[in-house]
């Protein structure tokens, strides 16, 4: 047999090994994915689309509608976007993944808080960059500035943002990100803020663009999607958007490989980003199942967590177990039925497991009173 990418090996597949469907009557707080449906009227969209026979080929970059309706929306973060500059993508990890083809050369470091999403990790290997792994403060999992400024070297090429943030919920300060893009343009860095949660806020501090500052126009390559604030991961659609001349870069990786999102799915796009009241009810839901999750998990010996400010994740430390995070993810599965995802897949993550409370209130009591009788017993 032939030989193959000898890189291949080196890039690992994130929570996937924690993810697998567990036996029946298991509660699940390991998979990152609303349990809503989604919205109607997203849906009708694509079946009225296909019936209107919209299957060809199409613009690669995705509809003028749909650019549209992205420039539109980023308006309400103060991110001024030319619709000629938007791109879809089949996810918003495609998007990240062409931000990543455009911007970098192998060998070129780039900055992640961890712990950080482990899919930014396995993107850079793909693509022979190098991640550097900056821990985050430990007590409420905002970046650490002095860190962030050590880390960089004459090879670090860009900074991944991510607030809200997967897997430990911080939502970073306005004034944090300002300095984030001061670092970025002290260093002539390029930003990739991944905002799929910006609409995923409790705490009194919403999510901040870099694009808004002065310094971050030039270096900020805005990347979201639709997967988690209109329930739609299933349907693989993202946005990309930045400086015209970095667009050209990520059109022309679009147009070598995926060439579009499918045609009938642009206009059910459009249609989430003008809704207001299936995403109100859905912001509505998280925050009661944050509520009740945190007070429950405070409840439970040896494990503590810091209040989440935004996205769908609880990223608590378990350590007062007596336990490592692999053993207690294993343990609990087994001896608890409850499915978690150990932290120390992740660099910067050991001793803490990230429980998702993308599921529905029923199981969220159930898991932890699984889990408190486990440890109790
Ligand atoms: C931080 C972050 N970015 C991107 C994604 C993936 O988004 P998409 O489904 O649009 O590819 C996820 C999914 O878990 C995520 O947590």
């Amino acid at each position: 047999m032939p030989s193959i990418n000898s890189n291949i090996g080196n890039v690992g597949r994130g929570f996937a090994a924690f993810l697998s469907p567990p036996p029946e009557g298991v509660v699940r707080f390991s998979v990152g994915q609303p349990n809503f449906r989604t919205p109607e009227a997203v849906v009708d969209s694509a079946k009225n689309a296909l019936d209107a026979g919209e299957h060809g080929y199409t613009r690669s970059q995705g509809t003028e509608e749909v650019c549209n309706s992205v420039a539109n929306y980023l308006t309400k973060y103060g991110i001024k976007a030319d619709p000629n500059d938007v791109l879809i993508s089949p996810g918003c990890k495609q998007s990240l993944l062409y931000a990543m083809m455009t911007c970098l050369n192998p060998g070129d470091e780039v900055i992640l808080f961890a712990p950080a999403w482990p899919s930014y990790d396995g993107m850079l290997k793909l693509i022979g960059a190098v991640p550097i792994h900056v821990p985050v403060k430990r007590e409420n999992y905002h970046p650490d500035m002095d860190a962030t400024r050590a880390a960089i070297t004459s090879k670090t090429k860009a900074i991944i943002i991510n607030s809200p943030n997967n897997p430990t919920g911080a939502v970073y300060l306005s004034s944090e990100v300002e300095e984030l893009t001061a670092i970025a343009a002290e260093n002539d860095l390029w930003i990739f803020d991944d905002m799929i949660y910006s609409d995923l806020v409790y705490s009194d501090h919403l999510y901040t663009s870099p694009a808004t500052f002065e310094d971050g126009k030039e270096r900020t390559l805005t990347i979201g999607g639709w997967s988690k604030i209109w329930a739609m991961t299933g349907w693989r659609m993202g946005w990309i958007t930045g400086p015209s001349q970095v667009m050209e870069g990520v059109k022309t990786c679009q147009a070598s490989s995926a060439s579009h999102v499918p045609t009938f799915l642009m206009g059910s796009g459009a249609v989430a980003l003008g809704l207001e009241k299936e995403p109100q009810e859905f912001l509505e839901a998280f925050t009661e199942r944050r509520r009740v999750f945190h007070s429950l998990i405070e409840e439970i010996p040896g494990i503590n967590a810091p209040k989440p400010e935004g996205a769908f994740y609880i990223l608590a430390d378990i350590t007062g177990t007596g336990m490592d995070d692999i053993e207690f993810a294993t343990r609990a599965l087994e001896e608890a039925q409850v499915q978690v995802v150990p932290g120390s897949l992740m660099p910067g993550g050991e001793g803490l497991v990230r429980l998702s409370y993308g599921t529905s209130l029923d199981q969220i009591r159930e898991g932890c009173k699984r889990l408190k009788n486990w440890l109790q017993g």
